[in-house]
């Protein structure tokens, strides 16, 4: 290293914090994945862990803890929603990863056209149709074949950087 910034030696595999800590230099974009299972009330998770996979066939991933309340529902669900959240929704997304609160309620949501609901000001929505889940460690890969999307021309969105919310900076 020529920086001159102090490296932290790796602890292992076993060592949670740091493995943590090494991750979150890898800045991410905030996502709510929605969702809707039969007549039961719509729920959403805040999720850093989207991703896209494919063009062709345009397929997206995101990674379910499988100790998350939610485990039971995503294992029903035929289809969820991806909504790409905006600097504006930092309250939303801590809402949406607390435990026992995945509730939409009182949030300005529309359904899509496969049942899920989405959030009405996402930057961009993926609506999709469960393509896989695919059993990984201690999380579920979930995979979704986008059916429909959009997005929006303008906006910023928030991001997560080291544990903490975080928004680009100006445009200069
Ligand atoms: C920015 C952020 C990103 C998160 N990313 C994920 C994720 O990718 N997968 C996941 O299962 N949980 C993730 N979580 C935690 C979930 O939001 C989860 O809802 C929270 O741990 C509450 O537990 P519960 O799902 O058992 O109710 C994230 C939380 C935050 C704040």
């Amino acid at each position: 290293m020529t920086t001159g910034e102090k490296t932290v030696e790796t602890g292992g595999e076993h060592d949670v914090r740091k493995f943590r800590n090494a991750l979150g230099w890898f800045t991410t974009g905030v996502a709510v994945i929605t969702t809707r299972v039969g007549g039961e009330a719509p729920i959403g998770i805040t999720v850093n862990s989207f991703s896209s996979v494919s063009l062709d066939p345009p397929l997206v991933l995101w990674c379910l803890d499988k100790k998350s309340d939610t485990l039971d529902v995503f294992e029903r669900a035929t289809h969820f929603t991806v909504n790409v959240l905006r600097e504006e929704h930092q309250d939303v997304s801590s809402r949406l990863a607390r435990k026992g609160d995945h509730s939409l309620a009182g949030m300005d949501v529309r359904e899509g056209e496969s049942g899920c609901p989405a959030l009405v000001q996402a930057l961009a929505h993926f609506e999709c149709e469960v393509e896989a889940r695919h059993d990984a460690g201690d999380h579920v890969i979930m995979v979704g074949r986008v059916v429909k999307f959009d997005y929006v021309e303008e906006g910023r969105p928030l991001l997560y950087h080291r544990g903490a919310y975080q928004i680009l900076p100006p445009v200069i």
